[in-house]
């Protein structure tokens, strides 16, 4: 059987620094074939050679047994390749429908020939099909991070493309997004296409995948059956030694000294009569599901949006106008969980990025210079911490970095500046194992020098690792607290499913 796409011994460098370095392999119709690295070990790189983003330096691919050459992405859309991407390519300007017809706009014969309302009622069944139940006239900016992952899902669908490449596309989603797209995906290989799915959450690829690829530093270092493939295995592949270990030992205990305090703090229809405290040296996990209203509640803490009534306060202080300028200025940080919108200067160099809170501690006060040979320094060092992979980070732009990266740069950008309360929405999505392994080393030191850190995240292994208690919360309330000493799998998660019950409280 010929395979449906074959790589042969593809390369591809960038500025003479190798992204992919000679890789075979090929994907059958009506087959998975999941690809891992860690990141910027290629994987999207490779995947832009497919869909014609990049152009090889050398090597071949064949499509159906014949030579492809891909010189654009609607190259590679025309020839039945669809791409979504792990960084969204939409218009957030234009609607649903816009965004699913894009392509068939200039091909539809005569100008002003569309039928609207076969568009529309096409774009419904498209939308229907991923489980969205949303207007076809919706902007996309209306729509949530994961909504528009499914538009662009709705999309590939449309195109009835023959391949179909997921780079990272849960991402965004929710438990319940995510196991619809899980069901698409086995339609689609049921259908005979073929599909590559690339994901830092390594029991997904297992699950979903015939073949599994590992990508390491460029080159392909195993490519073998999902079956027999056990997770260690694939991470020790992945990183290139073994990891014995998911979190760091905790090395500090919490204070009694209150650092954060929320008291009261309400907005109708989002979060209800939220009331705790983070203590100094303490690591707390705020634990929901998406939509429950810890993102919004993080939000409100950090100033960024309002809240009806209800006061923060830090150290004892009620914040009077919460403001994100106000929060940072009383060391509060805040690594968003939509970090590429809301963290990046994508054109500009790491180094600055990376300072662009910490500014004016590197600017001397007469005269308001920054001294940039220091700034450098600092930066340079925490990127090292978090094993940034870059070249010059005072050369290269932000935009340049694979997109695991691209999340290191923001949790640089707080870390650089020493916060006492640091909050982080979901830190380790996207983030390779070992570079987690890292990032929860970061947050046991901050504890242990005196810092509060609140994490939120979907992964409870990741909360009952690193914290030491987790506030349980559902449809905008608190409904469970648990100590460490009291972690407990199924009662955490059921507090997190079960609707508030002000008469039973859950604890441990
Ligand atoms: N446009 C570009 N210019 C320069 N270097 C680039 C560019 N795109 C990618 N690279 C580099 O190529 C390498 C591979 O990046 P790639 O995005 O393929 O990694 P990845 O495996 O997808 O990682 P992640 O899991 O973080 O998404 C990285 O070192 C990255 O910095
Ligand atoms: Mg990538």
């Amino acid at each position: 059987m010929t395979p449906l796409l074959e790589l042969h011994d593809l390369t591809k460098a960038f500025f003479g620094v190798a992204a992919v370095k000679g890789v075979s392999l090929h994907v059958n119709a009506g087959e998975t074939l999941g690809l891992i690295g860690q990141n910027g070990a290629g994987k999207s790189t490779l995947m832009n050679l497919v869909g014609g983003v990049v152009h090889p330096d050398s090597g071949r691919l064949l499509l159906k047994g014949n030579p492809y050459h891909p010189r654009t992405p609607a190259d590679a859309q025309q020839s039945g390749i669809a791409f979504i991407h792990q960084e969204l390519n939409l218009f957030t300007n234009l609607t649903i429908a816009e965004n699913i017809f894009i392509s068939d706009f200039p091909r539809g014969g005569f100008p002003g020939t569309f039928n609207r309302a076969k568009i529309k009622q096409q774009t419904r069944e498209l939308l229907n099909a991923v489980g969205l139940d949303i207007a076809p006239e919706t902007p996309l900016d209306r729509i949530s991070p994961g909504e528009r992952q499914l538009v662009e899902i709705a999309r590939a669908l449309h195109q009835d493309a023959a391949l179909i490449i997921f780079d990272e596309p849960t991402t965004s989603l929710t438990a319940r997004e995510t196991e619809r797209l899980f069901t698409i995906m086995d339609q689609l290989t049921a259908q005979g296409k073929g599909i590559i799915y690339i994901s830092h959450i390594l029991g997904d690829v297992r699950k979903l995948a015939d073949r599994i690829a590992v990508m390491r530093d460029g080159e392909l270092v195993a490519l073998e059956a999902a079956d027999n493939f056990p997770i260690s295995r694939m991470i020790s592949l992945m990183v290139g030694r073994s990891i014995e270990q998911l979190y760091p030992p905790r090395t500090s205990a919490p204070t009694n000294k209150s650092l954060l305090e929320v008291r009261g703090v309400r907005t109708a229809g989002i979060v209800e009569n939220i009331s705790f405290q983070l203590k100094a040296g303490e690591v707390l996990g705020l634990f929901g599901l998406m939509g429950s209203g810890r993102t919004e509640l993080a939000r409100m803490i950090f100033g960024m949006d309002p809240f009806d009534s209800g006061s923060i306060l830090v150290e004892g202080e009620p914040l009077h106008k919460p403001s994100p300028r106000a929060s940072i200025r009383s060391k509060i940080a805040f690594v968003t969980e939509n970090r590429r919108e809301e963290g990046l200067l994508m054109s500009i160099d790491i180094a600055n990025n990376i300072s662009l809170v910490s500014l004016p501690e590197f600017a001397s006060n007469l005269i308001q210079m920054v001294d940039q040979q220091q700034m450098h320094e600092a930066a340079q060092e925490t990127a090292t911490i978090l094993q940034l992979k870059s070249g010059d980070i005072r050369q290269q732009p932000v935009k340049a970095l694979s997109g695991g990266n691209q999340q290191k740069v923001v949790i640089a950008k707080w870390l650089l500046s020493r916060p006492s309360i640091f909050i982080m929405d979901e830190p380790t999505r996207g983030i390779d194992v070992g570079a987690k392994y890292e990032i929860y080393s970061i947050i046991d030191q901050l504890a242990a020098n005196g810092s509060g850190v609140l994490i939120i995240s979907s992964e409870l292994e990741e909360l009952t690792g690193m914290c030491d208690r987790i506030l349980v919360m559902s449809q905008g309330e608190v409904v469970g607290e648990f100590d460490r000493a009291a972690f407990n799998r199924e009662r955490i998660l059921s507090a997190a499913f079960r609707e508030h019950n002000p008469e039973q409280p859950v604890s441990g």
